[in-house]
């Protein structure tokens, strides 16, 4: 079974390029999953329906999120009812939403979306790693193919979420640092690994957003607002090939485009 993973959509540039590749990635991947990551859809602040419902028309099954989740309060008005809206499952108990999906194709076929966030150089949530060992507990039993989205800054802690899930997950991906990372792999019990999926939005801002902005903050350390970049996008995304009888991964493989160049060979 194939997975596409999208890495952080980033305002109109992110979803420009999403709209423009997906017929084509279609075609030549033929995958039973197309999961995105959401977070920075609306002008690199959250999600609204809206967006969330041009993804799904376009072909994505299921959207996950991270640190950005709350950013535009339209998520409040649709996150407990959108069965395929993922969010990091270590908020605390209470908060809308929820962390884990089990999402279907138009064949029948299962596929569990985990979300997670890392706890270093973000804010304080439930330990992710505990959180998704709960998951597992109930889930294992019933599911094979389980696919996670840990949203994380610090580079270590996601490759220690690799280690703690190998063998016990089909495949863990990091995103949020919205720079793709080339150390794609299959870990030892089977699981297929990345640190950073990548961001598609923007290529010439600074992680999606525009770049005179970034730079007059970093220069002056004033408050500044960031807008998203609307400039020529880049396109960041990955393919697993999960085991029909494992759950785990077969071949996992980086897919990287610029709308500057040749888009496919
Ligand atoms: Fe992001
Ligand atoms: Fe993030």
């Amino acid at each position: 079974m194939r997975i596409l993973f999208i890495g952080d959509i980033v305002g109109g540039s992110g979803r420009r390029a999403v709209k423009t590749l997906l017929p084509e990635l279609k075609r030549k991947y033929d995958p039973a999953f197309i999961v995105a990551n959401g977070e920075n859809s609306a002008g690199g602040r959250g999600i609204t329906a809206q967006i969330a419902k041009e993804l799904y028309d376009q072909g994505v099954h299921g959207i996950t999120m991270g640190n950005h989740t709350w950013d535009n309060k339209d998520i409040f008005n649709f996150i407990d009812e959108d069965e395929r809206m993922i969010r990091p499952a270590n908020y605390p108990p209470g908060t809308p939403g929820k962390g884990v999906a089990v999402l279907r194709n138009a064949s029948g076929k299962e596929l569990v979306i985990v979300n997670t966030m890392g706890r270093t150089f973000l804010p304080p949530l439930d330990c992710p790693f505990q959180t998704i060992d709960g998951i597992l507990d109930k889930l294992k039993k019933k599911h094979k193919f389980i696919f996670v989205d840990f949203h994380a800054e610090a580079t270590s802690e996601k490759i220690a979420m690799g280690w703690h899930l190998d063998g016990k997950v089909s495949a863990v991906v990091g995103t949020h640092t919205h720079v793709q990372t080339h150390d794609e792999r299959v870990l030892p019990k089977g699981t297929g690994y990345v640190t950073d999926v990548g961001m598609t939005g923007a290529r010439d801002g600074v992680l999606g957003m525009e770049r005179d902005a970034v730079l007059q903050k970093f220069k002056t350390q004033l408050p500044v607002r960031f807008t998203a970049d609307e400039g020529k996008w880049m396109f960041h995304a990955v393919v697993v090939d999960l085991d029909n009888d494992t759950g785990f991964t077969k071949k996992i493989e980086l897919i990287r485009r610029f709308e500057t160049e040749a888009v496919f060979e």
